[in-house]
């Protein structure tokens, strides 16, 4: 599977800092050219990223509304992100579910927004501390694995992404045992769910991912990508990292990509 080094700035990024997304984009397009790179920006920068990166590296957004239009004063539909210039769009992100109270059937509706416009949604999911240390972690994923990801979505336009919230941040990284075995699952969830289909989707792994770690991750079979959060905002950082995938042929995700 082609490996999918995805960036997340979360509530960071403006204009001033555009130049981290050119230095990315040149380098890609330079030395990683069959690497597939996404960076989900702030909606406030897509449009100007998407130029800046002029197609050498993918641009999405981190959050969409399920509606198409309407009086929802503030959020934005997918169908304005692909406006933008977005290719892909993260749902579910941990800090959506914990701070906006989003639950698995709002993901749902969100991932399936996303395909109607036409965008990779990345499906993020993940158990709590709390809940690894009472022995649940893998029914809590598997759980929203069935709870989140909708029933027509295929491997071209859905990714997942699992986030132990205890990583995020926290400079804390599940062991390799513990990604092989939460990947697997999911593996197993998504074959259960959506057969043959459920074999393509790729699983990124999301949490402490840097620089120093990404190549044990991303050497791990069952790791299809990463998504990257603080060590995206640093060209240099976000670079070793796309640095450390196996590189394959024929990115997916990057419709702008140059011919
Ligand atoms: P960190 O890489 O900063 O731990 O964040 C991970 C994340 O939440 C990406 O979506």
């Amino acid at each position: 599977m082609q490996p999918l080094i995805a960036g997340n700035w979360k509530m960071n990024g403006v204009a001033s800092q555009l130049h981290e997304i050119e230095a990315v984009a040149a380098s890609v397009k330079a030395t990683l050219p069959s690497t597939e790179v996404l960076i989900c920006l702030p909606a406030t920068l897509i449009t100007r990223a998407v130029q800046t990166a002029a197609g050498r590296i993918a641009i999405g957004g981190e959050d969409c509304s399920a509606e198409i239009s309407g009086p929802f004063t503030g959020d934005f539909s997918s169908e304005m992100l692909k406006d933008a210039g977005a290719c892909a769009v993260i749902v579910g992100h941990s800090d959506r579910r914990q701070h906006h109270g989003e639950t698995d059937a709002v993901v749902a509706a969100k991932a399936k927004a996303a395909r109607r416009a036409g965008l990779l949604a990345i499906i993020c999911i993940g158990e709590t501390n709390a809940q690894r240390l009472a022995g649940n972690a893998l029914s809590i994923c598997g759980d929203q694995i069935a709870g989140s990801v909708p029933k027509e979505m295929t491997a071209s336009d859905a990714v997942i992404g699992y986030e132990p919230l205890w990583a995020i941040g926290s400079g804390q990284m599940p062991t390799s045992e513990q990604i092989i075995e939460m990947h697997a699952h999911i593996r197993a969830c998504l074959t259960q769910c959506f057969g043959a289909e459920g074999q393509k989707v790729r699983i990124l792994y999301g949490g402490s991912v840097k620089p120093s770690n990404a190549h044990s991750i991303l050497a791990l079979p069952q790791v299809d990508g990463v998504l990257v959060g603080g060590a995206s905002l640093k060209s240099e950082d976000f670079l070793a990292i796309c640095r450390a995938a196996p590189a394959l042929n024929s990115p997916t995700v990057n419709s702008q990509k140059e011919q």
